[in-house]
């Protein structure tokens, strides 16, 4: 090609990166990945290949580690745990500022690396993925710094469990290991099968560093390697991955004890109205969904596009698909790489063979042979088509059209997964009120895929819950201080021989949708006194009465959209309203508890100073914009979790209050089910709902066994998270069943606790980053 020639068809010559030292720095360590445990290396043994995915090629050997393996790194990362989080922040900020500079050093070397590993472009590695990496140990090396004047209520969980994916191997690393490490916890990390060897490169920044050995414990391996991290003696598993792995280890650390995060797949919608400005729109489009090879748990993957401009932007989309440069990911003009591997390349193709026909399958450009895939557009397809929903994680969209931005929000939200959302709009009105609309973790307007330290990201429903940077992101790697202690059961009250009646016999029904209702099963209970006065009977609610509940809960929208201010009034009006009746109140509790009448009334006396504290709360548990290096904010916008479900303590007043407060005061709706030894002072509460404006359904209250409940509630596909702080042994029951639609769950495991009410407040809330431009 001559300089004219060039010049006519402007077309970029090859620019490739050389891959000598890279190899060279392979070859330097036997070729092969193994584990680095307690600060040296081994096992290393040639168990498995790792491939190049652009050359098919042999890259080095792995370690698949085994049970054994992995005790062995968790006992040494048990044994450093105490002494690390001993030291003081600052000593621990400068061994990850340390970290970050070595990994700006690196960086060429880490680049190459991830590259020959993965398949991703060059330009994206060296531009984004390490770039982002070394931002995550910095903004740490803050946290760690920051962390004993601004969290001094909180404590390293201990040892985390870390098992991350292929997808951007050494970012998803820095996102697990600098938050952990930063608050005094130490971590056995295992990468992805696919792509471990930029966790090698970073074992040994962590030597230079001079990182105490036994903080940071690298193993190798596949599934087998990380179900056996998942099963050992870790305090804590963070996970990124496939929903479907997600869920086994949901289920499989049920009722452990350990801290879960999940971080999934995702099928997130990319919304362009017809006020947008198109080319911006379709250049953030080809980055939303081919960045990566499409290998991106939040890609913009569902295009819905206004009918209005649905042909010209779909024209203008594959006319800018037709120039992508697909190929040889070391060469510095590549634009989409190669895929992660073969296994990953059948699983694209298998979906496009199957869902492709349901629509129009557009690939206008073409790509060399080997492990590569073309990016791909199909239109015409049903928001319910079997594309639209399935994520395929490769770089193919898929297109559907809408007329209103209601229909959009609803097609939006037409998805098991909840990770992010784009929506496109020159209408900043319009922008801003259909990002609160969509069901996401994260929204970008007018822009994509931006990440920074500094904003939490995660998601809701299948996509996991959990938040990832930011201080939201701390909530996952410490708890507050002190122990919690077992939960004292309610002493059994048997029913006496001849029980003492007196006055008419009472049966309380339950509070469904803001009425009385009859339990659907006809059946109740005595309640005695310790003294044996029988005190009325308490309805025996089965899974009918709960989905009931449920109904009317999802009935109750509304109050999710209630102003906080409103949300307080109601909040204090039901606190002045009970006050109002402590004589009355506390006369229950001493006839249910047989505890002294000042006891009695002091349980009262804090039911109401509770209330009056999530009144406080409610405007002023404050959303926060979180300042990114970048054009623009990212508002990390605290909203309601939905329908919450919760299983009160044995205080018969105080447990009920202390679960439903936290939860209105934040827009959720309730389903609380009541002290099961001493149901009847909430049945007394609906009373007072009735007369402090709550509206039906925001508070529906059963009573009944907590063990027959907690299957159902942990398994209603429409409740969104589940507490226990029930003296019944529910909690593993309730992780277990949770993991049908992935629920976020709060329980005790036995063990009870004096939450802070930021604690209880952060349970009630999903915060969701809403990126806007913002600035210059
Ligand atoms: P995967 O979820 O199987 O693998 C992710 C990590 O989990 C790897 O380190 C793997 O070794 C480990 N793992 C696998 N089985 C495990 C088990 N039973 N217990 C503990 N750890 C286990 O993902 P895979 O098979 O590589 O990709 C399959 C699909 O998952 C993709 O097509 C994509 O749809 C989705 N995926 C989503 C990611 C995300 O970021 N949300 C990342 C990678 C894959």
């Amino acid at each position: 090609m001559n300089v004219k020639e060039i010049f006519e068809t402007m077309d970029y010559g090859p620019a490739p990166e050389s891959a000598s030292e890279a190899l060279a720095w392979i070859e330097a360590r036997g070729g092969i990945a193994g584990n680095f445990v307690d600060g040296k290396w081994g096992p290393v043994r040639d168990d498995m290949d790792v491939l190049n995915p652009a050359t098919g090629k042999r890259l080095a050997g792995l370690t698949k580690s085994t049970a054994d393996d992995v005790a062995t790194a968790v006992a040494a990362a048990r044994k450093a745990q105490p002494k690390w989080a001993k030291l003081p922040g600052h000593q621990r900020a400068k061994y990850l500022y340390a970290i970050a500079r070595l990994v700006q050093k690196h960086s060429r070397l880490l680049s190459v690396i991830e590259t020959l590993d993965n398949g991703k472009p060059i330009r994206e590695t060296r531009d984004l993925d390490i770039p982002l990496v070394a931002r995550h140990f910095y903004y740490h090396a803050g946290m760690a710094q920051l962390m004993d004047s601004e969290l001094p209520d909180r404590e390293a969980l201990g040892v985390c469990g870390q098992i991350i994916p292929w997808n951007f191997p050494l970012l998803m690393l820095a996102w697990k290991i600098a938050p952990a490490i930063a608050m005094g916890n130490t971590v056995v990390l295992k990468p992805a099968e696919y792509t471990s060897l930029s966790a090698m490169v970073f074992a040994e920044i962590c030597v230079e560093a001079g990182l105490p050995k036994g903080v940071v414990n690298i193993i190798t391996g596949d599934g087998e390697t990380g179900a056996a991290l998942v099963d050992s003696d870790v305090d804590k598993i963070a996970f990124t991955g496939s929903t479907a792995v997600g869920r086994r280890i949901r289920e499989a650390t049920a009722g452990s004890g350990k801290s879960l995060t999940l971080e999934l797949g995702g099928k997130s919608p990319y919304i362009v109205f017809e006020d947008a400005d198109i080319d911006s729109a379709v250049e953030g489009l080809v980055d939303a969904i081919f960045f990566n090879q499409g290998q991106v748990c939040c890609a913009g993957s569902r295009l819905l596009v206004q009918e209005g401009i649905a042909d010209d932007f779909h024209a203008r989309l594959i006319e800018r698909m037709a120039k992508l440069r697909t190929g040889d990911p070391l060469d510095k003009c590549i634009d989409v790489g190669a895929i992660v591997d073969p296994v990953q390349l059948s699983r694209i193709e298998d979906l496009v063979a199957k869902g492709g026909p349901e629509g129009v399958v557009h690939q206008p450009c073409a790509v060399p042979e080997g492990c590569y895939y073309p990016p791909t557009l199909i239109t015409g397809l049903h928001p319910a088509a079997m594309l639209m929903q399935e994520e395929i994680f490769g770089p193919v969209l898929v297109s559907t059209t809408f007329r209103t931005p209601a229909e959009a929000v609803e097609v939006a939200n037409n998805t098991r997964y909840g990770l992010a959302a784009t929506v496109w709009s020159e209408n900043l009105n319009l922008a801003l009120d259909v990002a609160p609309k969509l069901v996401a973790g994260v929204v970008w307007v007018n822009g994509t895929n931006m990440f920074d330290a500094a904003a939490g990201f995660g998601g809701v429903r299948e996509s996991g819950f959990g938040r990832e940077g930011g201080w939201e992101g701390l909530m996952a790697y410490s708890k507050p201080k002190g122990k919690a202690t077992p939960v004292k059961p309610a002493p059994a009250v048997k029913a006496p021989d001849a029980a003492i009646v007196e006055g008419l016999d009472r049966t309380s029904k339950l509070y469904v949708g803001g009425k009385q209702a009859r339990p659907d099963s006809g059946y109740s209970r005595a309640v005695y006194g310790p003294k044996g006065k029988l005190l009325g009977h308490a309805s025996l609610a089965n899974r009918k009465d709960l989905r009931n509940a449920v109904e009317a809960a999802h009935g109750a929208k509304g109050w999710t959209k209630a102003t906080a201010h409103l949300r307080a009034q109601i909040l204090y009006y039901i606190g002045e309203n009970l006050s109002a009746r402590t004589d009355e109140f506390a006369g229950r509790i001493h006839d249910l508890t047989g505890v002294s009448a000042a006891k009695a009334t002091s349980e009262v006396d804090d039911a109401v100073s509770t209330l009056f504290t999530y009144a406080a709360w409610c405007d002023k548990y404050d959303s926060a914009a979180k300042p990114v290096p970048m054009r623009g904010v990212a508002l990390a916008m605290n909203e309601a979790v939905g329908v919450i479900g919760a299983f009160c303590d044995d205080r018969p007043l105080g447990g009920l209050v202390d679960a439903i407060a936290p939860a209105i005061a934040m827009g959720n709706r309730v389903i609380a089910v009541a002290s099961e030894a001493y149901p009847l002072a909430a049945t007394d509460f609906y009373q007072v709902l009735d007369t402090s404006d709550v509206p039906g359904g925001v508070v529906n209250i059963l009573t009944g066994s907590h063990t027959e409940l907690a299957k159902p509630m942990a398994g209603h596909l429409d409740i969104d998270a589940v507490w226990s702080f029930s003296s019944a042994d529910i909690s593993t029951v309730i992780e277990r069943e949770s993991a049908g639609n992935l629920k976020r769950t709060w329980v005790n495991n036995g063990t009870q606790r004096a939450w802070s009410a930021r604690d209880r407040l952060a349970q009630a809330t999903e915060v969701k980053t809403v990126w806007v431009p913002y600035g210059e």
